[in-house]
């Protein structure tokens, strides 16, 4: 049996119809940009693995930090012990975060970063004997698959089966183009009429929903408004952060700072799973008392795992070479070229741009569904050609690693030129 016989045993893949979905593709090895499958066929990775990769696959550098660190300490618990990779990256990232951000808590994924932001926010009012039940959220948002991250989500057919079972969270209209006053006025009405707790977004870039791009300033006023209204507010940088944007953080395009910070994805380098939410002083102090009942009663098996902090600090290391500073204007300058290019094409109807990140709408009859006849179109010419690019609906978007090279960039414009001719 191939591989894909033997996958199709036992395994069950995320967000799959398997009834339904073609199967998998069996990928033996990764380089850089590239993988290739079973049968030796090369991909260039245009979306950078869910976005998790920056340095490229089977980094060497990243590899060996985890190797030293696996035959040092490979895990030791987290509760009542502590570690010299866990203490060094929270020293690190206090460089690199907002000033305001002074505490670190680990887990394990981008979903329980958010869970832990949320959680947090919810007790901070719990705490200070203040009712506040309401979590305020973008539509269209997503934050995650467990349940209060889910409850955030606004993307129905994720979250269909548990309406009914989630905390409450209002939603208000991302302030895009044109739609900012609405965005404005939606969030003052939704604090008058409920107990407002946190509100938590994805910065300037709605990744899920197919690259949905706002501008900086509309969030700074958004978030001015919670600050007016003693209301939190949640910066989930899980998909953001770490370069995506062109900054460290999409937070860095803001004047206003958030009270919380999601980190996960690129944060190991899309090596080992690990995640960190991040939070002001004024958050950690609410839950500082002699009393036990206060403190905050959340943690993972594997929380601040050492393997995987070790993993960050070198990821982190990478990042601030200045190869990798300029790895990020050139491809921010290969998308914008292109983004001149294709905009005017008959059936585009419109591009977005932001640090690494490039996003094209293609021109539909009707309102294209997330996993539609077009996009699996799309999708299968896309792996037919040795890309990987997995189009939101008719949105299709690329998120490369940043090492990707100038010729792997244009194959992807190619060929994404190539789908708007013949899918
Ligand atoms: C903004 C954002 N938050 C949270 C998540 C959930 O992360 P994970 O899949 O690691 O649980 C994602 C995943 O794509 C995301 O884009």
């Amino acid at each position: 049996m191939n591989l894909i016989e033997r996958d199709r045993q036992y395994l069950w893949h995320p967000y799959t119809q398997h009834k339904t979905a073609a199967l998998p593709i069996a990928i033996k090895k990764g380089k850089d940009a590239l993988l290739w499958d079973e049968n030796n066929k090369e991909y260039i990775d245009a979306i950078a693995s869910w976005w998790v990769n920056p340095f490229g696959h089977s980094n060497v550098f990243i590899a060996d930090a985890i190797y030293k660190q696996l035959t040092t300490l490979e895990h030791v618990l987290f509760g009542g012990f502590t570690h010299e990779p866990a203490i060094v990256l929270a020293e690190k990232l206090m460089e690199i975060l907002p000033k305001n951000q002074q505490k670190l808590f680990f887990s394990d994924n981008g979903s329980t970063a958010v869970e832990v932001a949320i959680k947090v926010g919810l007790q901070y009012f719990f705490n200070k004997g203040e009712k506040r039940t309401t979590i305020i959220a973008f539509e269209n948002a997503f934050h995650g698959d467990t349940f209060a991250a889910m409850a955030a989500s606004g993307i129905s057919f994720y979250t269909q089966a548990f309406e009914g079972m989630f905390i409450d969270v209002v939603r208000i209209p991302v302030p895009t183009k044109g739609h900012e006053e609405e965005s404005y006025t939606a969030l003052k009405v939704v604090i008058k009429s409920n107990p407002c707790a946190a509100f938590i977004y994805e910065p300037l870039v709605q990744g899920a929903a197919g690259m949905v791009m706002y501008e900086p300033e509309t969030l700074d006023i958004l978030m001015l408004i919670c600050k007016e209204n003693n209301i939190l507010t949640i910066a989930d940088e899980v998909m953001t952060g770490f370069g995506k944007t062109g900054k460290t953080f999409a937070t860095d395009y803001l004047v206003q700072k958030p009270d919380m910070m999601c980190l996960s994805k690129a944060l190991t380098g899309g090596t080992i799973p690990m995640a960190i939410t991040t939070f002001t002083q004024d958050l950690f102090d609410a839950f500082y008392d002699d009393d036990i009942n206060k403190a905050l009663f959340h943690g993972h098996t594997f929380t601040a795992n050492p393997t995987g902090c070790a993993a960050a600090l070198a990821s982190l290391e990478l990042l601030q070479t200045n190869e990798m500073q300029e790895n990020l204007t050139r491809v921010n300058e290969k998308h914008l070229a292109f983004q001149k290019k294709i905009e005017n094409h008959s059936r585009v109807t419109t591009t977005r741009v932001l640090g690494v990140i490039f996003a094209l709408e293609i021109k539909t009859e009707s309102n294209e569904s997330y996993y539609g006849t077009l996009r699996n179109k799309l999708y299968n010419f896309f792996i037919a050609n040795g890309v990987i690019l997995r189009p939101v609906g008719n949105i299709v978007y690329i998120l490369p690693p940043y090492i990707i090279t100038n010729e792997q960039l244009h194959k992807i414009y190619d060929v994404i030129e190539d789908a708007l001719e013949k899918v």
